[in-house]
């Protein structure tokens, strides 16, 4: 069996589409969506006029926003055949699986998905089929995690706010991870605020491994619903989307501050990783682990510190001080804080990953809507492979000239 000597995963950086949406410098800890800085969007936007932003390029004016927020809240019920497929699920079933598998199901809800029906859409760029799509999305998403919740925890599922009522996005998601028997239940505004905030540093981060795949989905002109169904099952894996799970996981082993050294010991031995921190691109803080830090101590005001932050400071102050974790240009990253902030308002571990695809649809639709949209004006131009599939390379590395045995030579 051939051993593999050596890996570069260099060639895996290689750029592989150009985009406008998401500017990073790994070196300098910068990250702006349409050449907006994110301290700023975090600071003084909101979730959904983020993924106006994300997915058209400019900022919506006020009426656009209104328009917007009005379509994607028309849009947050879920068929009922959908619901009685989610009760299927067994009682403990993943909340990140039942919404893949669900996300999935919703292409056989809608006849567009079916491409051999409609043959001309695979290279038409049809502007109106296209935000219908983007609309159902983004409304029935947190839709279908607040059932994957209900499910987890054996209650039964709530319907979205009628939308007269003017819930914010993340305040209807909340609203139906929890609305009590009374219909006019109202989420606090600080959690639904960290919320929101948690959900736009999510928002898209240029081709991480879930975009990537949802950018090599979308050029085989599979509908949106399978394709966002592919990306949330990349971030799935605790190596991408699943690492805030793995934090908090890891700071309970830990258990207290005194523990420490010996853990960070673990990690320098290789016995253990240090789940948050290091990241492929930033070789510097991850600027909205920084922003989260910050959002944690807001959140904890309001509904009491959680013992974990603390050893969670202690640790990263320990770390990046220390010269292992400095040579190797270790960081925390988005999730070192984010499992913690989601701890605090209540929501159970396995809910994390799929916190974290909510707010990353906006990004893998700004990127499946840049794609098709560059295709078309390309198709348009009739520029030759313009309506590619993408299709990466390898370096084989294998045996290259065999002949089958004879008879004689096998027996
Ligand atoms: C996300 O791509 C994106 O943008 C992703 C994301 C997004 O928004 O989409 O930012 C979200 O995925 C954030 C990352 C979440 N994952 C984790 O926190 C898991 C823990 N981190 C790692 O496994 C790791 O840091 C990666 C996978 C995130 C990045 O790994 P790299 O850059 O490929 O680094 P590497 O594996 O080549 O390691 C380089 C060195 C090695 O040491 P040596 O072999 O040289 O001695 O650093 C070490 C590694 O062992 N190292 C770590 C470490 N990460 C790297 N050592 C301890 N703990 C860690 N977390």
């Amino acid at each position: 069996e051939k051993q593999v000597t050596s890996f570069d995963p260099g060639f895996m950086n290689t750029a592989c589409c150009e985009s406008t949406i998401t500017y990073i410098d790994g070196d300098k800890g910068i990250l702006r969506y349409r050449g907006y800085p994110i301290e700023q969007l975090a600071e003084r936007s909101n979730f959904l006029e983020v993924a106006y932003l994300l997915i058209y390029g400019e900022l919506p004016t006020a009426t656009q926003l209104d328009t917007w927020k009005e379509r994607i809240m028309s849009h947050t019920y879920i068929h009922v055949t959908l619901m009685d497929y989610m009760k299927s699920f067994r009682y403990d079933a993943h909340p990140m699986s039942m919404f893949i598998a669900t996300m999935a199901a919703m292409s056989t809800e809608y006849p567009e998905s079916n491409p051999t029906l409609t043959r001309r859409d695979l290279f038409e760029f049809d502007f109106r089929a296209r935000n219908q799509q983007i609309f159902r999305i983004l409304g029935k998403a947190p839709t279908i995690a607040a059932c994957a919740y209900r499910h987890r925890i054996g209650r039964p599922y709530n319907y979205p706010t009628e939308s007269f009522r003017g819930y914010s996005y993340t305040e209807n998601f909340l609203y139906m991870l929890d609305r009590l028997s009374e219909s006019d239940y109202r989420p606090s505004p600080a959690i639904a605020k960290a919320l929101d905030v948690l959900f736009i540093v999510h928002a898209d981060h240029e081709l991480n491994c879930s975009t990537a795949a949802m950018r090599h989905l979308t050029s085989t002109r599979v509908d949106p619903y399978t394709a966002v169904a592919g990306a949330a099952g990349a971030l799935y894996g605790p190596l991408h989307g699943g690492a805030s799970e793995a934090v908090v996981r890891m700071l309970e082993e830990i258990g207290s501050v005194d523990r420490i050294d010996e853990f960070l010991e673990g990690v320098k031995s290789k016995t253990r990783r240090l789940m948050g921190f290091g990241h492929r691109i930033y070789k510097n803080y991850d600027p909205r682990a920084k922003i989260l830090k910050e959002y944690a101590e807001k959140v904890f005001a309001e509904v009491g510190r959680d013992p974990l932050v603390d050893i969670a400071v202690e640790l990263e102050r320990r770390a990046i001080q220390d010269e292992y974790f400095v040579s190797r240009k270790l960081y925390p990253n988005v999730d070192f804080y984010s499992g913690i902030i989601y701890r605090a308002c209540g929501f159970p571990l396995d809910m994390y990953p799929l916190l974290f695809a909510l707010p990353r649809i906006a990004g893998w639709l700004a990127h499946w809507y840049e794609s098709l949209r560059e295709e078309k004006s390309a198709a348009k131009a009739s520029i030759p492979g313009a309506t590619h599939v993408m299709r990466a390379r390898q370096t084989y590395v294998g045996d290259i000239d065999k002949s089958f045995p004879t008879e004689e030579e096998r027996n």
